[in-house]
Parts: structure tokens; sequence; C-alpha cells
């Protein structure tokens, strides 16, 4: 099995270079001993090609990219330049980008085609919002979102693709997903994939939970509902929580 997978996901914080070199810092410090997982950091595109991971137990992740490789799209960042200055995964379809950017599932599908072309691995996020899951269309929605994402995508592209589980109501609100809920949903997503790529790959891919994660949840999602890793927002941002959070999932 492959190692545990916690990705920490800066969003758009913090405003200076400096905070973000001494945040990245202390957590490269923070867990300099641990070895069985795999801890990823995402900040701003701004600071990518600053904080310095090379020779580093922290690898580098971007929170978003674009579908075409270059040219005229102002303001895009194409998955082969975050490539090139390090990153070896990329968050794609997260709940913010399709609330606030009106990203759809067809964008998302062209953005993991692409990001999968570079060799970048996608964290491909899905999860229902609160009045989808009070009108009892969780799966249905969660089925959508998967299905949608990854359409077209070979067996040996999904091999690299790693699948997050973020409910939008419990993203930045304090109210994680209930561990029974979340392992539910876990299967579902496993099931899918199954049902399309077959058990081999299925049995391989990594799903990550994602919400309101904090040093003393953390690690029920691990060892109670069988998530292969975590994906973390604000937690991320204090280096002794983080730190902690990677600590408790790294006890064998
Ligand atoms: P949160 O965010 O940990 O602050 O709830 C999770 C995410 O958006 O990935």
């Amino acid at each position: 099995m492959n190692k545990l997978l916690i990705i920490g996901n800066w969003k758009c914080n913090p405003i200076t270079l400096q905070e973000a070199k001494k945040l990245f810092n202390l957590v490269k410090r923070g867990i300099r001993n641990i070895e069985n997982v795999e801890t990823v950091i995402c900040p701003p595109f701004p600071y990518l090609s600053i904080v310095n991971c090379q020779m580093s137990n922290v690898k580098l992740g971007a929170q978003d990219c674009f579908w075409e490789e270059k040219g005229a799209f102002t303001g895009e960042a194409s998955p082969s330049m975050l490539k090139n200055l390090g990153c070896q995964y990329v968050i794609l379809g997260h709940s913010e980008r399709r609330r606030y950017f009106n990203e759809t599932d067809e964008m998302i599908n062209k953005k993991i085609k692409t990001a999968l072309i570079a060799k970048l691995k996608p964290i491909f996020c899905i999860g229902e919002t609160q009045k989808q899951r009070d009108k009892g269309e969780s799966s249905n929605i969660l089925k959508s979102q998967l299905e949608k994402g990854i359409l077209g995508i070979s067996k040996k592209g999904m091999k690299n693709v790693t699948i997050a589980y973020e409910p939008v109501w419990a993203i930045g609100t304090g109210k994680p997903c209930d561990i029974n809920t979340a392992q539910t949903m876990g299967l579902l997503i496993r099931k899918i994939i199954t049902r399309i790529f077959g058990y081999s790959i299925s049995k391989k891919l990594p799903i990550l939970y994602g919400g309101s994660l904090n040093s003393k949840n953390a690690a029920s999602y691990i060892f109670e509902a069988n998530f292969q890793g975590l994906l973390v927002g604000g937690a991320s941002l204090n280096p002794q929580e983080f730190s902690k959070i990677v600590k408790e999932v790294s006890r064998d």
C-alpha cells in the first residue's frame, strides 16, 4: 500500500512571502522524522518557486491549473509550468473553485487530463452542499461529479489520480463530517471507480477526506473510516497543528 497522503491547502494565504517561507520551514522542521507519510504543501502560485522543497520531506502542489499548455490565456498557469517549478501534485475541482469561479465538471475534466499529460498528480475534489444533502441528493451528486470529472481518462492515467471527498458543508465550518457518513461516501467512490476501471485500479486509488480537520479528529478518518489521506485547509496554516496531524496519522 502507498504511503498515507496529507495535503495542506493554504488557499489564498498568507499575505507576505516572509510569512510563507516561515510557515513552510516550520512544517518541514515539524515533521522531519516522519517517513511513512507523504506530506504535500499547496501554497498560492506566487510562492511556488520560492518555498524550497528540494531535499525535503515536504512535496509541493498547486491549488489549480489551466487546461491548456500555453497561449493567450491571461492570468492562467499551465500544468507544465507548475511541473517545471517542482510541483508534483495539483488540487482540482475544489468546491471554492466551483462556487466562486463557476468551474464546471467539464472544465475540471479538461484540467485533470492536461495535468496528467504534464505528469502532475491531480487531487480531484468532489462533495455535496448542505442543500443537496438535505434533499437526499448526496450520493447522486457525488456519482455525477465523479463520473463527469474522470470521463475519458485511461486506466493508466487513473493510476495517478487521487480523489478527495470534501463535503462542502464541512469545509471551513468547524463541523466535520461524522466518521460513518464519510466512510459510506468513501466506499461509494471506490465502488464507482471499480465499476468503471476494475478492481486492480480501484484498490490502489487513494481516497482522501477533507473538511474541518484538526489534530484531534484527523486520525479517525484514517484508522476508522479507512481513508488513505487527508486534505487539510485552515489547520495547515498553523505549523504546530499541521505537524501534529501528520504525526497523529503516522502512528503504526
Ligand atoms: P478546512 O478546508 O480544513 O479549512 O475545512 C478544507 C479544504 O477546503 O480543503
